[in-house]
This record gives structure tokens, C-alpha cells and sequence, in this order.
């Protein structure tokens, strides 16, 4: 199989992060319940995971790096913790569903006000657009770091300055940049940092969580168990305790720890991000200019603003009948259709035939791409 579907899931792993998990399974008992031998080894795993992703995210405190099951349910925790009712949010349309329904529910549920800021033709985010809406007294911004279906990247540090000129804060969902793209949160004045482990950073599905710069008074979004302070009646508000209520996931933490000590290993997500822009590259230049193939995202406008992914439609063929193709004639697994990103696809003119989203990982090669480039140009010339 020719897998270039990593911005959904990357599903080669290093085999350290294999081997650490099958390892912890065997033998971690409940971090932060109990002194026997595992559960104290569970907890330094954890401990040493959190202290990784606070360096691979720079933030300056491993203590606000707090797990959760993915980015999905820590945006849902980060903003139902800091919007109150009748605040003004802004974000964009370049976003996922795990920005736009919790959103969607705040907005319903507590009367927030939610504007949203557009992008161009080839789906760049619309800076002035999103400084108009930023007005004074915005509760926060919420923007990706890149988008899932382009791939385009956004300029947080920059949100974050127009955010904070207007006294609002800005959340970054990094779902598709963690482990590709560098963040150094205090270097960007970011806010809240939401991530998750199976995508670029190359860990088990079921691993994530947010990093929160001090100060930040994020809400508990859930209550329970915390292994601290049981006799306090609702969630002790101490981090990363008030954002983990419950037994955390040490097996996959195991394994999202080894993956951040794979990365730091052979060079960081610059490096990382370098490759899959790399085999991206080489794949737009493969179909870009085939008769009928059309490319989005910033490819022909800023390449540099274009992280793993190559976007495209062939003809007016549907979009899943040429993943399938695709998947059925020569092995190419990708994603087709809306991607859960509604907004960006309305603006891209792309709502009913959806889009082929080839997206590429650290273990892709140029064979690979050039045998996808082969298939694509074959179900175009047919
Ligand atoms: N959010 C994931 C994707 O973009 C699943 O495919």
C-alpha cells in the first residue's frame, strides 16, 4: 500500500514507539494512584512525556501541558474553559469541526458571538480580514495552524499580536502541525496550544491534550478522579490536575514519549515538516499542469506556506470515486470528500464534489509519490 493519508492518521510508526508501547502494556500500573512499582513507573512516564511535548511546544511549564484523548477534546475543553456567556470568539474559515462545533455549541448554549474570517481563492487565511473582526474586548481567536484539507499553513504569531492588541487570547489548534512545524509557544505569544499525538508526532491514536501558558485560567471541563486532594469536593484547580480528571491513557503517553524522543532524534519537526514538504513538492509538480487536474491550496502562490499535503480534483469526477480509484487500481490510500472542514470547502467552491486530500509522513518516499503521480495522471488522461 501507498499510504498518503497522514494528515488523518500517520500509520507508520517508529518502531520505538511500537516497542515502548507494547512495552508499557506490560508493566505501568495507574499514574498517580498508589505507590506500587508500576504505578510509580506510570507516573515518570507521564511525567517525562509531559516534559517532552513542553519542549517540543516551548512551553515553559511542563506542569500546563495537560493530556487529553486528542486535539479534538482539548479545543472542546479549552474553549468551553475560557468562553463565558455572550463573549465574542472569532476564527476562521479555514477551520475543522473541532473548532467549529464547540464553537457552534458555545454560540447556542452560551450566547457567544462567533465571526469568522475568511481566506483568498487558494484558501490563504485573510489576515485583515480576521484583524477587522478581532475587535476590542474579543474574548479569544481560535485558528488553525494548518489547514487539514490545503495543508496551508497559518501564521500564529501574527494572530496571536493582532489577538492580544485587542486584549483577547489566542487558541491554536495544531492538529496537523505538532511534530511537523516548530512552535515555540512563548517565542509566539500563544495562549492555549491544543495537539494531538497520531498525526506528525507519529504516536498511538488516543494521545494528546493542550499546553496553556501561565496565566491562562482554563476552566475544568470535566470532574473526577485525580488521585490528589480527595476530599475537595469538585476538581482540585492545580495544573495539569484540573484539566485530568480521570485514569490517564500512560500506555499511549509511553508511546507518544518515545515518538518525541524519535523526533528530537533525527532533527526536530523542521525536519520532519522538511520531508513531507519535500514528497508534497515532488508530488504538485508531478500533476500540476495535467489536463484536468486542478490543485488547491498555496502551491502555486507560496510554496513555503504549504506544509505535507496536495489537494486536488480531477475533472468533475466526485472526489471518492477517485480515492477509490486510486485505492483500488494502484494502492493509494488517501482521504476524499469534506474532511470535516464545511467552511473551508464552501469557500473553495468545492462543496459537493469534496476534495482528494494526499497528505505525506516522515516514512514517505519518492517512489512512492512518483507511482501516485503515475496513478493521477492515468485516471485524468482516461
Ligand atoms: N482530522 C483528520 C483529517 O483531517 C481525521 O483527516
Amino acid at each position: 500500500m501507498i499510504y498518503l493519508d497522514n494528515a488523518a492518521t500517520t500509520m507508520r510508526k517508529p518502531r520505538e514507539v511500537v516497542d515502548a508501547v507494547c512495552e508499557a502494556m506490560g508493566s505501568l500500573g495507574n499514574a498517580g494512584r498508589g505507590a506500587s512499582a508500576g504505578a510509580l513507573d506510570a507516573g515518570r512516564v507521564v511525567l517525562r512525556c509531559r516534559e517532552a511535548m513542553a519542549r517540543l511546544l516551548g512551553c515553559p511549564r511542563a506542569d500546563h501541558v495537560c493530556f487529553l484523548a486528542n486535539s479534538t477534546a482539548a479545543l472542546n475543553a479549552a474553549l468551553s474553559g475560557l468562553v463565558e456567556p455572550g463573549d465574542r470568539v472569532v476564527t476562521t474559515v479555514l477551520e475543522h469541526n473541532s473548532v467549529l462545533r464547540p464553537l457552534a455549541r458555545l454560540a447556542d448554549e452560551r450566547g457567544a458571538e462567533v465571526a469568522y474570517a475568511g481566506c483568498d481563492e487558494h484558501g490563504l487565511l485573510d489576515l485583515a480580514d480576521l484583524e477587522r473582526l478581532v475587535t476590542l474586548g474579543t474574548r479569544l481567536v481560535a485558528v488553525t495552524h494548518g489547514s487539514n484539507v490545503t495543508g496551508n499553513l497559518v501564521d500564529v504569531a501574527r494572530v496571536a499580536r493582532i489577538a492580544h492588541a485587542a486584549g483577547a487570547l489566542c487558541v491554536v489548534d495544531a492538529s496537523q502541525t505538532a511534530g511537523a512545524v516548530p512552535i515555540d509557544m512563548s517565542e509566539m505569544c500563544l495562549d492555549v496550544v491544543c495537539f494531538t499525538g497520531h498525526k506528525a508526532l507519529m504516536a498511538p491514536q488516543g494521545t494528546g491534550g493542550m499546553a496553556v501558558a501561565e496565566g491562562v485560567d482554563v476552566r475544568p471541563w470535566a470532574e473526577g478522579g485525580s488521585g490528589v486532594r480527595s476530599f475537595e469536593r469538585r476538581q482540585p484547580s492545580e495544573w495539569p490536575t484540573r484539566m485530568e480528571a480521570g485514569t490517564l491513557n500512560a500506555h499511549g503517553l509511553a508511546g507518544l514519549l518515545a515518538a518525541a524522543a524519535y523526533i528530537e532524534k533525527v532533527g526536530g519537526p523542521a525536519a520532519v515538516g522538511a520531508h513531507e514538504h519535500a514528497m508534497a513538492r515532488r508530488l504538485y509538480e508531478g500533476v500540476r499542469g495535467v489536463p484536468g487536474v486542478t490543485v488547491y491550496g498555496a502551491w502555486d502562490v507560496d510554496p513555503e506556506l504549504c506544509g505535507g499535503i496536495v489537494a486536488l480534483n480531477v475533472g468533475d469526477l466526485d472526489s471518492g470515486e477517485v480515492a477509490d480509484a486510486l485505492a483500488q487500481g494502484w494502492g493509494v490510500a488517501c482521504r476524499a470528500g469534506a474532511h470535516c472542514a464545511p467552511l473551508m470547502h464552501r469557500a473553495l467552491g468545492t462543496e459537493r464534489q469534496g476534495i482528494v486530500r494526499l497528505s505525506c509522513g516522515w516514512f514517505t518516499t519518492e517512489d512512492e509519490i512518483d507511482a501516485a503521480v503515475a496513478a493521477i495522471r492515468t485516471i485524468a488522461s482516461e
